[in-house]
């Protein structure tokens, strides 16, 4: 499994469950990993960047499979060289990647395949933006085109805010992925997550989640990677999800077959759930960190099974995904200064968090002569189950609170929509 965060961690814990390692829980490894990760895997140090030296890893040590975590070793291709040499790989293909990599590709997409989603202009240049920009009307939603670490999307109040950002965007503020910018049409609704799973023909719902992406409760400050998440989100009812699994999900899957880059591994679809249903805000080419946390708190099927179904196209033979009936919730505790430039070293005692069943996912942490130190920007992922979200948040802020790590923050309000749905 390639990966260090918060998201490794809670794939790490299911994988390690999975029959498919029972006897050969030593050939289990990670790389980077983290602390928590080396509870459950051989953390060995590898480039990802270094196509030759991962397949000489796996050759030396016959893996027979390979969980890749994050977006950036799929969009460059690494799925691809490993499977080249004939290795099992869970997640998409470099050209099927490119539903994250690259924004107006999507878009492309998703006017081909009629999917649900806001109108836009793929715009290449300062002039061509400025002068699509008339056609649309405030907010403005601009994203550079390519990766940027989640920090690629404005929305502009005004058009003076609008061409201010456009000119940092074509201005390189965030490098070769700001060559292009797409101009959205702003969309009005609550925003959920959901994941499937396919090997390029056969999809599987696997799960729903709604995350925090902003720093401060109430939704307010800048956004981040995700301060909090829960599982399921159930403003996703079942028919709103059929929807989904029909118009986007599956609309998505046939066309990247058609199209001859057949898309495998998880798909998930970052959507607004508008007056006119639910619509296509982005795709992610890998699971939600901190969603994956909450889905694998729920989660009863064999991960191990069906991440290999996946990456051997035989989807098909495996049972429908199972999870638990109760609603997950994960807290993350960031370190000061987070999103801009987080204090490192700061001393953690996780203390009896995890007596009462809670889980604590290790995110950015770090092992100093034998003691946690904060290590990131996103430090912890304190993950509790209850009867509710109510009942989840609860249990998940006793456990925060068992924490001593005086150099850490977290929201307060995490599942805040939903807990005020419960109450009312
Ligand atoms: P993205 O990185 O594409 O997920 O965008 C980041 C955030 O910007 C999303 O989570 C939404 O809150 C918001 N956003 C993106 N596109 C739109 C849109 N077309 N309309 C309204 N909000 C959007
Ligand atoms: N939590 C949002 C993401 O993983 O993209």
């Amino acid at each position: 499994m390639l990966g260090s965060g918060g998201r490794e961690h809670a794939l790490a814990w299911k994988l390690a469950q999975s029959r498919l390692l029972a006897g050969a829980e030593d050939k289990f490894y990670a790389a980077p990993g983290n602390p928590g990760i080396a509870e459950h895997a051989r953390c060995i140090a590898l480039n990802v960047t270094d196509h030759d030296s991962v397949i000489a890893f796996c050759e030396e040590e016959q893996i027979g499979l390979v969980v890749v975590g994050p977006e950036a070793p799929l969009v460059d291709g690494l799925a691809d060289s490993l499977r080249a040499r004939g290795f099992a790989v869970f997640g998409p293909s470099k050209r099927a990647a490119q539903l994250e990599g690259s924004k107006g590709f999507t878009k492309d997409l998703c006017e081909r395949a009629q999917i649900p989603t806001a109108g836009y202009v793929r715009t290449v240049s300062l002039e061509a933006a400025r002068a699509a920009l008339d056609t649309f009307a405030p907010p403005y939603v601009l994203k550079a085109d390519g990766l940027a670490a989640g920090k690629g999307v404005v929305i502009a109040e005004t058009r003076v805010e609008a061409d201010a950002a456009l000119a940092d965007m074509f201005g390189g503020a965030f490098g070769e992925a700001g060559a292009e910018v797409v101009i959205e049409e702003f969309m009005e609704g609550e925003e959920a997550s959901f994941f499937a799973l396919t090997d390029g023909s056969t999809i599987m719902t696997f799960g729903s989640a709604q995350d925090h992406k902003r720093v401060g409760e109430g939704d307010t400050g800048p956004n981040t990677g995700g301060m909090g998440a829960y599982s399921p989100a159930r403003v996703l009812d079942p028919i709103t999800r059929g929807e989904v699994m029909e118009k986007i999900i599956g609309r998505t899957v046939k066309a990247m077959a058609d199209e001859g880059m057949p898309y495998s591994g998880v798909l998930f679809a970052g959507l607004m759930l508008t007056r006119e249903g639910p619509k296509l805000i982005e795709y992610n080419c890998r699971f939600g960190d901190p969603e994956c946390q909450v889905m694998m708190m729920r989660l009863e099927s064999d991960l191990g099974e069906l991440l290999y179904a996946c990456a051997t196209n035989s989807l098909a033979s495996v049972e429908r995904v199972k999870m638990r009936r109760e609603t997950a919730l994960t807290v993350v505790m960031a370190a000061q200064g987070y999103p801009g430039t987080p204090e490192k070293g700061g001393a953690i005692d996780l203390g009896n968090a995890e007596q009462a069943g809670a889980k604590v996912f290790h995110a950015g942490t770090l092992l100093a002569d034998g003691h946690l130190v904060a290590n990131g920007g996103r430090v912890l992922n304190v993950t509790a189950l209850g009867g509710n979200v109510t009942g989840a948040q609860a249990a998940a802020y006793a456990a925060v609170d068992a924490i001593e790590a005086p150099t850490l923050f977290c929201r307060r309000d995490i599942g805040w929509r939903e807990v005020a749905r419960e109450t009312a």
